[in-house]
């Protein structure tokens, strides 16, 4: 593969169940070295898709393409490329970690090192010869990670990989999946409903909305769509709104004592300009970011100005 190569490429991928289209026409680009948070709503599409990226179901429409290779004709030659963890992952629960591991070795004719090797990557070694029954939800977790990262593979993709863990159970998880990329040259799909981890994990982030991708780019340019909202008091509100309006800034009242401006940050000193140069005091001018949350709703409500 080459570096430039895209480690994953959709193309119209598209599934319906019936009538119901459940994924729309979605063209993917995950690059190396990525975290790619898919986000979305329940129902939004992402488990779909990933089933469509491991080749466990069949697009309508469309292709998927991994490390530059087509998923339908050379399957098997990328999927031992990919460590994968779906929705509830399933376990022998009379067996410990390690035999559970085992199993999986010897069905991939693996080196016995990978063990070792995985068990500390999810730091489960302590943990290894108890029971899998006896783990926690967290335990659980992990070893399915272990279990997606034997073999060593270029990819991994995660569905989901925080739902019911217990706070610190996702920040080690969080922690985990930030060190895959750094640590092991791993490219990681992580999908989330959770706009908040998102934020703390993501490089890139690509979002879902009733099958449909609303947008996909680095967790920056997400960020950069949002005008941040500038907060501002002076001794005449009134006055400052019809002047701000005037000069064509988006402004709303709060609260009867505040004024918001949608513009951007180096537009901040034009404003305070024009309101001083008009005779007013300005006691306040405060920049505020917009949080990932107000951005997505945003986006969505973007998609369906009707409702
Ligand atoms: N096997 C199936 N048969 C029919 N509808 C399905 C099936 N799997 C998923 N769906 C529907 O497709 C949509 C997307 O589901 P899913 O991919 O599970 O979303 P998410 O993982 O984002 O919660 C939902 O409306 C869901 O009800
Ligand atoms: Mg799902």
């Amino acid at each position: 593969m080459e570096a430039h190569t895209p480690v994953i490429r959709t193309r119209n991928l598209t599934k319906r169940y019936g009538r119901k289209i459940a994924v729309d026409h979605i063209n993917l680009l995950v690059k190396r070295g990525q975290v790619y948070a898919f986000l979305g709503e329940n129902g939004a599409g992402k488990t779909t898709t990933i089933r469509l990226l491991l080749g466990l179901q069949h697009p309508n429409e469309g292709d998927v393409e991994l490390f530059g290779l087509n998923l339908h004709k050379y399957r098997l030659e990328i999927l031992r490329r990919v460590g994968s963890l779906i929705e509830f992952p399933s376990f022998y629960g009379h067996l410990t970690g390690r035999e559970n591991l085992e199993v999986i070795r010897r069905l991939r004719n693996l080196s016995s090192n990978e063990i070792d090797r995985v068990l500390e990557i999810v730091r489960l070694q302590d943990a290894a010869n108890f029971r899998v029954a006896h783990y926690s939800q967290g335990m659980k977790q992990r070893l399915a990670i272990a279990i997606a990262l034997m073999g060593n593979p270029d990819l991994v993709i995660l569905d989901e990989p925080t739902n019911g863990l217990d706070p610190s159970g996702i920040r080690e998880m969080r922690e985990l999946i930030r060190s895959l990329p750094r640590d092991l040259g791993i490219t990681v799909l992580v999908s989330s409903h959770l706009l908040a981890e998102v934020e703390q994990i993501a490089t890139h982030v690509g979002i879902l909305h009733r099958g449909r991708l609303l947008f996909q780019g680095s967790l920056e340019e997400l960020k950069q769509l949002a005008q941040p909202q500038i907060i501002i008091s002076t001794n005449n509100l009134h006055t400052a709104k019809k002047l701000l309006s005037a000069h064509h800034f988006p402004v709303t009242t709060k609260d009867d004592e505040k004024l918001i401006v949608h513009a951007t940050t180096s537009q901040i000193s034009e404003i305070q300009q024009l309101l001083i140069n008009n005779g007013l005091q300005v006691y306040q001018l405060t920049p505020q970011e917009v949080s990932l949350e107000e951005l997505y709703f945003a986006l969505v409500h973007h998609q369906e100005p009707s409702t």
